[in-house]
């Protein structure tokens, strides 16, 4: 099934905003298939974990403040292409950008608080599955 999940969280400040049902039912009516989901609070270590690969970047410290700040929803979507659709189903990463009717045009604050993660790549997809999920916990 290589190529047809990807993984998102739903952020602290759509969490806190009452914005998971709306977007979850965005997720659904846009034809992805719940595989997996937890509501759950990173660590300082999981944040740090997760968003390594921003590690040399001047917003780091801040993403994983923010990111430790209150809970989230984390959940393994599968449907062909899923990471690119679902990029484009959550819009540019900042919300000033994404195009009306995106997810993060429609309920994200700003840059840094932009509602909703997306994997980038299959890779990716691929190890923040595993970053969240055990194989038990994917139906
Ligand atoms: P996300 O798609 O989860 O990936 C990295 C996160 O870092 C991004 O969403 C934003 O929440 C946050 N971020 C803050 N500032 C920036 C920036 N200048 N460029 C990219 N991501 C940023």
């Amino acid at each position: 099934m290589s190529g047809n999940i990807t993984l998102t969280m739903i952020k602290p400040d759509a969490v806190k905003n009452n914005y998971i049902g709306a977007i979850l039912a965005k997720i659904n009516e846009a034809g992805f298939k719940i595989k997996a989901m937890k509501y759950t609070k990173l660590s300082v270590e999981q944040a740090r974990e997760f968003y390594a690969v921003h590690k040399d970047r001047p917003f780091y410290n801040d993403l994983v403040e923010f990111m430790t700040s209150g809970p989230i929803v984390a959940a393994i979507l599968e449907k062909e292409n899923a990471v690119e659709d679902f990029r484009k189903l959550i819009g540019a990463t900042n919300p000033a950008d994404a195009e009306e009717g995106t997810i993060r045009k429609l309920y994200a604050e700003s840059m840094q608080n932009n509602a909703v993660h997306g994997s980038d790549s299959d890779e990716n997809a691929n190890i923040e599955a595993n970053f969240h999920f055990s194989k038990t916990e994917r139906f």
